[in-house]
């Protein structure tokens, strides 16, 4: 298969593929060249996972990979029952690190072994350095993370600390840890695994090969936004399919972003290409994010697709995690309950109709974020080690 870089911007196209911009300071994205692509599997629901999909995924070695993808997908019965609207849970969260990142990061860490780096870095607010940190320990690479200190969910930290990366707390918020990360690299050789790295949100567009390959061509994808590279990959491989002739269209890309970090939903609301940078608050510390750097890719998505970006409160976010945990039995981290609260309140609004099929993307696993769970749930209750003590608190 033959494939480019190309500018988003000024549509320059690159041969060389250790690039992350344009000279003009373009976003970047793999061009594949549809024509070359050698089919070799089948939209049969069988044998789910990223590397089915091999002949559209950039790379020319053999894959490092963990086993990943073939995530389920999950029919919301109770969502149903009470909004009477058809919809699907995807739940990324049992990717091998627990988040969709490692769709990415199989391919972006493949790449860096292609490109020969020595060592991989990131910025992140957990779950790309989790899983960053797990696929170079795999491919034996040095990982680096810059991480919002204080601001990333115990079990991430925990996650990057194990998998062996040098973990670097910085006093600022993501975005500034991602801008520092984007100039050290620079320096140090480092190969940067943000998703501002083309290659890495190639293999995130298998989220909806998966989707096509167990049910078709839904009419709306729902999912939380944060740096936005997420909303962009999967519209991309929507649109490659349509153009190889496997599917006839594409669905609504529909954003979540919550309220305290919304610079896309701003621009969406007043029908901008570009956004606002702002400083970013939310209980959903993934998508803690003011200044997401593939705002254009994801705006874009959204205008094409016709879909559109809602935001959610703090308190919706809540209120559907809590909803996908007692109700479906879908246990997930809260920047993923925001594509359910999204969906919730688009259904209420009148804004998704009632014989629309929708999947929403579920991102991260409930354990990634314990602490937030006991804030919001409590602590177990404690007694006496008798029956009757239990007996008392059943
Ligand atoms: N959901 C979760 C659980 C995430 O970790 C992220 C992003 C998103 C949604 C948003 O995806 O950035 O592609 O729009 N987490 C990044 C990280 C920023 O560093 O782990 P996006």
């Amino acid at each position: 298969m033959d494939f480019m870089l190309r500018c988003i911007e000024c549509n320059r196209k690159y041969e060389r593929e250790d690039l992350y911009t344009c000279e003009c300071g373009g976003l970047l994205e793999v061009k594949i060249d549809l024509e070359s692509v050698d089919l070799d599997f089948k939209f049969d629901g069988s044998n789910l996972r990223v590397w089915k999909y091999k002949c559209l995924l950039p790379v020319k070695i053999d894959p490092i990979s963990l086993k990943e993808g073939g995530t389920p997908l999950y029919k919301a019965d109770y969502l149903k029952k009470q909004l009477n609207v058809t919809a699907y849970i995807k739940h990324e969260g049992l990717n091998p690190s627990g988040s969709f990142k490692d769709r990415g990061m199989t391919v972006g860490v493949t790449k860096a072994i292609e490109l020969r780096k020595k060592a991989v870095a990131c910025a992140s607010t957990g779950n790309t350095s989790a899983s960053m940190a797990m696929y170079a320990a795999k491919a034996k690479l040095n990982a680096y993370v810059l991480l919002p200190a204080g601001k990333v969910a115990l079990g991430k930290v925990a996650q990057a600390l194990m998998h062996g990366a040098k973990v670097i707390g910085i006093k600022g918020n993501f975005d500034k840890a991602l801008a520092l990360v984007r100039e050290i690299s620079d320096k140090e050789g480092f190969y940067l695994l943000n998703s501002v790295n083309p290659f890495r949100l190639e293999g995130q567009k298998t989220i909806a090969f998966e989707i096509v390959d167990e049910i078709g061509v839904p009419d709306r994808v729902v999912l939380p936004v944060g740096n936005a590279g997420n909303i962009s990959a999967i519209f991309k491989g929507f649109k490659e399919l349509k153009e190889l002739e496997l599917i006839d269209s594409i669905p609504k890309m529909t954003g979540v972003q919550a309220e305290g970090a919304n610079p896309i939903y701003k621009a969406f609301v007043n029908h901008k290409k570009d956004i606002e940078a702002m400083t970013p608050e939310t209980i959903a510390t993934a998508i803690r994010i003011g200044n997401p750097v593939n705002a254009k890719k994801a705006l874009n998505a959204v205008y094409e697709s016709k879909g559109l970006v809602t935001q959610v409160s703090d308190e919706e976010i809540t209120n559907a995690q809590k909803i996908l945990a007692a109700k479906e039995g879908v246990g997930v981290e809260p920047a993923s309950a925001a594509s359910v609260a999204g969906f919730i309140k688009l259904v209420e609004e009148g804004r998704i109709e009632k014989d629309e099929t929708v999947v929403c993307i579920t991102t991260g696993h409930l354990l990634k974020d314990p602490e937030t769970v006991i804030k919001i749930c409590g602590s177990p209750i404690e007694v006496e080690a008798n029956i009757e003590a239990i007996k008392k608190v059943l």
